[in-house]
């Protein structure tokens, strides 16, 4: 039976908990807990809308990427497990060709995350293997839970990550632990993950959330517009030489000194006052 096809994507819009601060995080849970929430077409199509609606919801601050939760046991099955995302999802290999995967891996969701301007966390309990492992790798920091395994098991199949690992997993954790990981296939846990910089924070999947949303509401009571100031500057290093990547930031630096948000920091500081940032 087809999985009913508006629910792939949860998105939730949840009020920053700083009351002074107007506006939103957004919790967006892929939900195909049945399949280990893997990314068919659907899930990718609504990832990309999400994308589109962060950008021109100017309430978001801070965006949330997660898996949903496996369902309860149906009788005498066993309990699905934890995932955060277990990958493409390889039924739609079966048939495709050269030109079907060009066109469904060109301009894809995974693109859609990584070039959105405001923050982003992927929050991931459990698998986060091949597309999983690119989704989380697209976003700003990642947190996982002691039981998460992450994975690009690609070699498997034949085939080489194409969401991205071959290229961003190569700038977290350098070019050795990559081909090690794309080479070999195996997953990793995650205390080896934080051990080779490929998540940010390992804690109890009892706290994960918690401790995600925490996270998210200390970045999204910053301005948003200097946030996405630091995120393209930060960014800016992957495609630079170092002194062009210095340069990048004298410009942008000094270009804050013109924003609202700089003169509306500096004084809440000299004043020792609370900062009411106006996002420009
Ligand atoms: N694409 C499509 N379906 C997937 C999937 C994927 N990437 N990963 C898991 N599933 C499905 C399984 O087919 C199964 O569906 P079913 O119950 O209808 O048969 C369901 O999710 C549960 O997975 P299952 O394999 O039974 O769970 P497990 O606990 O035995 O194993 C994994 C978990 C993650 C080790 C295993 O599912 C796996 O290896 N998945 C593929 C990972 C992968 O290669 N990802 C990269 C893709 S490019």
């Amino acid at each position: 039976m087809n999985e009913p096809k508006l629910d792939v994507l949860t998105v939730e819009k949840i009020p920053v908990t700083d009351e002074s601060i107007k506006g939103y995080i957004a919790l967006a849970t892929i939900n195909r807990p049945n399949k280990l929430n893997a990314l068919n077409k659907e899930v990718m199509d609504c990832l990309k809308e999400f994308c589109a609606l962060v950008e021109s919801d100017d309430e978001i601050r801070c965006v949330v990427i997660t898996g949903a939760k496996p369902l309860p046991a149906e009788e005498g099955k066993r309990q699905k497990p934890n995932a955060f995302v277990a990958g493409a999802d390889i039924s739609e290999f079966v048939d495709m060709d050269s030109s079907a995967a060009k066109i469904k891996f060109t301009d894809n969701a995974v693109e859609a995350i990584w070039s959105l301007s405001k923050p982003t966390i992927a929050m991931i309990d459990g698998f986060a293997l091949g597309g999983g492992c690119e989704v989380a790798c697209s976003c700003d920091i990642r947190i996982a839970s002691e039981r998460t395994k992450f994975g690009t098991p690609e070699i498997n199949l034949g085939l080489i990550p194409g969401y991205g690992a071959t290229q961003r997993l190569a700038k977290l954790l350098g070019y050795g632990k990559t081909l090690e990981m794309i080479m070999t296939g195996e997953m990793i846990d995650s205390a080896e993950a934080h051990r080779i910089g490929l998540v940010n924070h390992v804690c109890n999947h009892q706290e994960l959330e918690e401790f995600t949303m925490s996270m998210a509401n200390k970045i999204a009571s910053k301005s948003v517009y200097t946030l996405t100031v630091a995120k393209r500057t930060i960014k800016a290093a992957l495609n630079s030489t170092l002194n062009e990547g210095i340069a990048i930031e004298a410009r942008e630096f000094a270009a804050l000194f013109d924003s609202q948000d700089k003169q509306i920091g500096v004084d809440a500081f000299m004043q020792r006052k609370t900062a009411e940032w106006q996002d420009k």
